[in-house]
């Protein structure tokens, strides 16, 4: 079967994860959370001591040290999503506001980047019909999709859906204006995922369900495939 990559960026709020797993399922296609990358990232350096609460005591050489040996396993089925650690499960530990709160520490290191932007380009050639979601899925890890989505909504929506979803979660929702405004502010510092890129079709699910959100999507990958 021929090569078909979904490209699906935006900032977090959006529902993109829900989408993007969702589209995979539909289409019967792989599904990769780099989400789940970063947060397994930052799990793996706390568990290993590092002093992610003070960034700038933290050596390349350490972080690039752990990450190139983190012994991360994925489970692309989206039916089945699942990551593991040296064979330890952390698909619910990496989710905690703990690893929330620390992930764009790492995610701002370019030496983090460019490790894991490496592993996710492997992941799509090992699985090359795959639904990949992110911030920078559209511009650096697979600027050759077939289709490429920027998956945006207004601020305010972004935080009533985050806080919806941490109350599912049982995890504090007083959190939402941190987990959500402050990390994009942070995120942003090395990737634009707020504007799309040339031939990125940007869609606002602001006024949309989650429902009409992913026939939306649907349609639009129809229409660049
Ligand atoms: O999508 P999710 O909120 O789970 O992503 C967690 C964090 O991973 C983001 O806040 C960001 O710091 C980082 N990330 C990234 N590039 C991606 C995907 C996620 O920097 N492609």
């Amino acid at each position: 079967q021929p090569r078909l990559v979904i490209a699906i960026d935006g900032p977090s709020g959006t529902g993109k994860s829900t989408v993007a797993r969702w589209v995979a399922q539909e289409l019967g296609l792989s599904y990769l959370d780099t989400g789940a990358n970063y947060r397994a990232a930052t799990l793996w350096c706390m568990k290993n001591g590092l002093d992610l609460a003070h960034p700038e005591n933290v050596q390349t050489q350490d972080i690039t040290e752990l990450i190139t040996k983190m012994p991360l396993a994925q489970d692309l089925n989206p039916n089945n999503v699942s990551l593991a650690l040296n064979g330890q499960d952390i698909t619910e530990a990496i989710r905690t506001d703990e690893v929330t709160a620390n992930v764009s520490v790492l995610s701002t290191r370019p030496e983090v980047r460019e490790h894991l932007v490496q592993l996710q380009r492997q992941a799509i050639e090992a699985r090359p019909r795959i639904v990949v979601e992110g911030r920078d899925i559209t511009t650096v890890v697979a600027p050759d999709a077939q289709a490429r989505i920027l998956l945006t909504a207004s601020p305010e929506i972004r935080m009533a859906r985050r806080r919806q979803q941490l109350r599912e979660t049982h995890q504090d929702p007083t959190k939402v204006e941190s987990d959500v405004l402050e990390r994009d502010a942070k995120d942003s510092a090395l990737v634009d995922f707020m504007t799309p890129a040339d031939g990125v079709a940007e869609i606002d699910s602001t006024n949309l369900s989650l429902e009409d959100t992913v026939t939306v999507v649907l349609a639009e990958i129809q229409r660049q495939v």
